[in-house]
């Protein structure tokens, strides 16, 4: 149930939708293969919409949860039964509003077991434990976009990072609010990291104690072994931790901070501590914890290390064994060269605006389309048949005006705005390289792809050659995912196998962003087969 609840945060009390009169939400735990039913009941004053962040949803889309892309919105009273099969997928993902900026506080885990008797590709961890990173806001997030919206300019930032809604011993007031890991000297923990901030990509680091990620996405990965990882919005990662032999006689913190090259001020930057403490081998019971012990801090990256990220995400590689196998597309049927960033809207005639000049508005655009949502659902328009006024099938593959991307910025930074889908046939093959660009600052974009994981082939920074890079793409064991940092500056190339029919949006995961317009969907056609199609809708589908 979506209804609405006082918290108290940083020394002030707001309110703010949850789920179960739980922040963070519930836990949605499974096992691969099963069926999930979850009935969503409405219970605020907001229209709400629920998406399974990372579910691949093969042949339901309906219960995908996108505004307007796969459903319209819960109405306030309304309810609505999601209905989806977890198939090929274990680990770790999330679930979040997906309309306005609603996630702020409405999310949570999905924990997917592998199936009964199947083990992990890792020895099995003594304990796991969710650990979900958010913002907090003093502000009422839907009043802080909808004011922006308005006047142009780019909203306010979140006063605070959280982790499991708690900010920690660095902000005011919040001691008592702080995470707390409690380990058993030798222990492994398994860690299931959740980036579920708005706007802000994060470092993450555990003091003394380094993190061997075994699992991106809900997919597993060859084993690395990191002092510190990066994690965007949408994207999870699985750590295992293993407690010092022996009681260390120390407190170490768990700390995050943000990884950004936008200009300061428009991303929070504050850091966000947790408390890794060590059972007491002395003390009686396990509820005994030293208080006055020694903290120590880890070490995070400078805010802008670009190197950093590139590097680490490099470091990333798939499994790609017999039973966990990376089924890379090897020959690609659709080729798409999308530039991603951001861009300006004329103010109205006389008006004036905080846009990046008094006479624009902040916007951002996939090829110059700044995509527009419809007031009805996409998938239904599909489903139907009936698509006309509501969306064209003409987006662009490639750009219509090429410039230097990375370069100095072209004079004219406005955007088209539309709504308009790339369709693809049933099983296409798509390649896509997403163009980073330097217009009002070259910034990373972590992209999120709806219903499919895809393979990320290739990256790099500058400007994508299409006649040097693909000879370097890694069709062995690249990583595979459903949110990848499309780098500052830079590129980063992606396959997918189009299995999947449905509408599929495909976003930047900064909700500032998506509110400017950073987003686009595919359409994909039914196959031939029968199980190759969409299912039809469910009787109680939300309507407009
Ligand atoms: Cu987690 Cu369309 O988003």
């Amino acid at each position: 149930m979506v209804a609405t609840m006082n918290v108290t945060r940083l020394c002030g009390s707001k309110s703010i939708v949850v789920v179960n009169g739980q922040f963070p939400g519930p836990t949605v735990s499974a096992r691969e293969g099963d069926l999930v039913v979850v009935r969503v009941v409405n219970k605020a004053q907001y229209n709400m919409s629920i998406h399974w962040h990372g579910v691949r949803q093969l042949r339901s889309g309906w219960a995908d949860g996108p505004a307007y892309i796969t459903q319209c919105p819960i109405q306030p009273g309304q309810s609505y039964v999601y209905k989806f099969t977890i198939t090929g997928q274990r680990g770790t993902l999330w679930w979040h509003a997906h309309i306005s900026w609603l996630r702020a506080t409405v999310y949570g885990p999905i924990v997917i077991l592998p199936k009964l008797g199947v083990p992990y590709p890792f020895a099995a961890p003594y304990k796991e434990v969710p650990l979900m990173f958010g913002e907090w806001w003093k502000a009422d997030t839907e009043a802080v976009i909808s004011q922006a919206l308005q006047t142009g300019g780019g909203p306010n930032v979140s006063d605070a990072f959280t982790i499991n809604g708690l900010p920690g011993p660095l902000y005011n007031c919040s001691a008592k609010d702080t995470f707390k890991l409690k380990v058993k000297p030798g222990k492994t923990y398994m860690l299931r990291i959740i980036n579920a901030a708005l706007n802000d990509e994060l470092f993450f680091s555990v003091a003394g104690h380094p993190l061997t990620i075994v699992d991106v996405d809900a997919v597993y990965i060859k084993p690395i072994t990191v002092e510190t990882l990066l994690i965007t919005p949408g994207q999870t990662t699985n750590v295992l931790l293993t407690a010092k032999p022996s009681y260390p006689g120390a407190t170490y913190y768990m700390m995050a901070a943000p990884y950004s090259t936008a200009a300061s001020g428009t991303f929070d930057n504050t850091t966000v501590a947790g408390i890794l403490e060590y059972e007491d081998p002395g003390s009686p019971s396990s509820a005994g914890f030293n208080k006055n012990l020694p903290v120590l801090r880890p070490t995070l990256p400078q805010i802008n290390d670009t190197s950093f990220v590139s590097n680490y995400t490099a470091k990333l590689r798939s499994l790609a064994t017999e039973e966990y196998p990376a089924g890379v597309p090897q020959e690609v049927d659709r080729r798409f060269f999308f530039t991603v960033g951001l861009g300006t809207h004329p103010c109205a005639v006389n008006g004036t605006c905080q846009g990046p000049t008094n006479d624009s508005r902040f916007a951002a655009a996939v090829n110059n389309v700044s995509f527009v949502l419809p007031t009805t659902a996409l998938l239904q328009s599909h489903y139907t048949g009936m698509s006309s006024g509501v969306y064209s099938s003409n987006f662009p593959a490639v750009p219509q005006s090429p410039f230097n991307y990375t370069g100095t910025p072209p004079n004219n930074t406005n955007v088209s705005n539309g709504t308009r889908l790339v369709v693809l046939s049933y099983g296409d093959a798509v390649e896509l390289v997403m163009q980073g660009t330097s217009i009002l600052g070259a910034e990373s974009h972590p992209f999120h792809l709806h219903g499919f994981n895809f393979f990320v082939v290739g990256q790099g920074f500058g400007n994508f050659d299409p006649a040097k890079d693909p000879a370097k793409y890694n069709l062995v064991d690249p990583v595979e995912r459903n949110t990848v940092g499309v780098p500052a500056a830079g590129w980063v190339a992606i396959r997918f196998r189009a299995d999947n029919p449905g509408v599929w949006f495909m976003h930047c995961h900064l909700e500032v962003h998506v509110s400017w317009g950073l987003k686009m969907a595919w359409v994909v056609q039914d196959g031939s087969l029968p199980n190759q199609k969409l299912l039809p809708p469910p009787s109680d589908l939300p309507k407009c």
